[in-house]
């Protein structure tokens, strides 16, 4: 594994992705398993957040205690299906600020096309962290990071749940700033542009539609 992808083996990652992945796990829990995942991939992708010394009293003496220093963390979803892995994170960073990419893939081109941008202020005092739980060819995933990186952004980590080799060699090629987290490195792409074994339309199965 390179300094650019980080592949998060914890067990519990593992036994819950592999549940992901079969085609008979229903909507609800396919939604439910992707918010605890989310959890333990934002304790991976946060162990470097800056702690700050505050003097706090507890209930029997004054101490100094670490607290995380204020304005340094940012999300931004991918639409649709970064919403999936968003939720989780903001249940342990809920004083994140979120911004959204709607960006579509043109299924005969695999190209993105963008329909949605609003990002927060400030990205260039922020940890950026960009979700989207699936890194197919990598071309959204370039573009978000390209938008993000437009409005200042200049630390950020790509975190999904489920990376392609062609998708992870388009991100170092386009971004080799950009650090990729992810719960497990497929095989390959299809022809259409999935990946393999993969877990078929993240969107789809997370939002029950087809
Ligand atoms: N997007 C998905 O939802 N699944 C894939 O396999 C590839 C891209």
């Amino acid at each position: 594994m390179s300094a650019h992808l980080t592949i998060v083996t914890h067990p519990l990652v593992q036994h819950k992705l592999t549940i992901m992945r079969e085609k008979t796990t229903s909507t609800a829990k396919f939604r439910q398993l992707l918010r605890e995942i989310s959890m333990l991939l934002a304790y991976e992708v946060t162990r470097d957040l800056p702690l700050a010394q505050t003097t706090i009293d507890t209930p029997l003496c004054p101490m100094q205690a670490p607290k995380l220093e204020g304005r340094k963390l940012a999300l931004v979803s991918i639409l649709r299906a970064g919403n999936g892995l968003l939720d989780g994170i903001l249940e342990l960073v809920p004083a994140a600020r979120v911004g959204f990419v709607g960006l579509y893939r043109d299924e005969t081109t695999l190209q993105p096309v963008q329909y949605y941008c609003k990002l927060p202020a400030e990205l260039e005092e922020r940890l950026v962290i960009v979700v989207d739980p699936m890194l197919a060819t990598g071309n959204s995933s370039a573009a978000a990071v390209d938008l993000v990186k437009q409005s200042g952004a200049r630390n950020i980590i790509f975190l999904c749940l489920l990376a392609a080799p062609e998708g992870v060699a388009r991100m170092k090629e386009a971004h080799p700033d950009v650090r990729v987290v992810t719960a497990a490195l497929d095989e390959r792409l299809n022809e259409k542009g999935y990946i393999l074994p993969g877990l078929g339309d993240a969107g789809d199965r997370l939002y029950g539609t087809r």
